[in-house]
């Protein structure tokens, strides 16, 4: 089972510092989208996107990944990090 994060974390590296720990335990790629935007999913059973929330926004350069890159046959999972607690912040994303 191949698994990989896509991610961005671009403020104060919280998002990549919980990666780090996920990635210590698991056997998963990390891929920052500030630095390569040439992946192929498809080689991926599992597909997770990570991200700090700015604005109450995510980073557009995951949204453009996410919207062209990631393959139609599987749910991607979210992991991310925020100042604030708010419900259902992936809504967004998952919408479209
Ligand atoms: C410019 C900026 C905007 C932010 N906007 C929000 C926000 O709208 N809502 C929120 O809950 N947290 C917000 N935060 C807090 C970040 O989401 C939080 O620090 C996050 O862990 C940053 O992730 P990173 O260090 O991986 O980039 C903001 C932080 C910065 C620096």
């Amino acid at each position: 089972m191949k698994t990989a994060i896509v991610y961005c974390s671009v403020h104060h590296g919280n998002t990549k510092k919980l990666l780090d720990a996920i990635a210590s335990e698991n056997q998963v790629d990390l891929i920052d989208v500030t630095q390569n935007t040439d992946v192929d999913l498809n080689v991926y059973d599992r597909i997770g996107f990570a991200f700090g929330i700015y604005y109450s926004k995510f980073h557009k350069t995951l949204i453009k990944l996410a919207e062209e890159k990631m393959p139609q046959n599987k749910k991607p999972f979210f992991v991310y990090t925020c100042g604030a607690e708010k419900k259902d912040i992936t809504r967004p994303l998952r919408m479209r």
